[in-house]
């Protein structure tokens, strides 16, 4: 596909259904220094790719996990993901896993890390929705979240209020 072999650096995005993907790269893509984004089919309609500033892309893939769609469907989309992230020809600049931050890493997240690890790529992980955990429970929430996601570093975040802006944009540019 000619758009997917332009050489320019693709950073993914992968997350459960609705943990917030979509949000994130409009939230991204809203913030001064970043260009506006145009949207291009990527290899499959479930592939989108968002080229930011003339320079990379961001990769938008299908969610993980939904329940609703048939189980057929489900296993295509899998297979889509793991083809994209783990045999195909392109390579992630870095990948950016979107969890839940009042939910915590599901089965599904903990296999997805997995994969990742195993396949040695760059991985940043934010937790999403932080403007939903109360006060109270955050320092317990957080703990945790960083314990199973080990090494790498999590970013709390919300899309919606914007809250660690600031710092996921240092991330995905550095
Ligand atoms: P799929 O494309 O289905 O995989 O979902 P997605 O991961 O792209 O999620 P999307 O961005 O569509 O957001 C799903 C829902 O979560 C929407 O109703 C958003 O408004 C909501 N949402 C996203 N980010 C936040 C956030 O930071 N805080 C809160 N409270 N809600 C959010
Ligand atoms: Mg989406």
């Amino acid at each position: 596909d000619p758009i997917l072999q332009d050489g320019k650096p693709q950073i993914a995005i992968i997350g459960r259904s609705n943990v917030g993907k979509s949000s994130t790269i409009n939230a991204l893509t809203k913030q001064k220094g970043l260009a506006r984004t145009s949207s291009f089919p990527g290899r499959t309609a479930q592939i989108n790719l968002f080229l930011i500033n003339d320079s990379f892309y961001l990769v938008d893939l299908p969610g993980y996990g939904f329940t609703r769609t048939s189980r057929e469907e489900r296993e295509d989309l899998q297979h889509l993901i793991h083809w994209y992230l783990l045999d195909s020809p392109y390579h992630q600049e870095k990948v950016i896993l979107i969890i839940d931050a009042n939910v915590g890493l599901t089965q599904d997240d903990k296999d997805m890390l997995f994969s990742l690890e195993e396949a040695r790529k760059e991985i940043i992980v934010i937790a999403n929705k932080v403007d939903k955990i109360k006060k109270s429970e955050y320092k317990k929430k957080f703990e945790k979240i960083e314990s199973q996601v080990g090494m790498h570093k999590v970013i709390p975040y919300s899309a919606e209020k914007r809250i660690g802006q600031a710092e996921l944009t240092r991330a995905v540019l550095e």
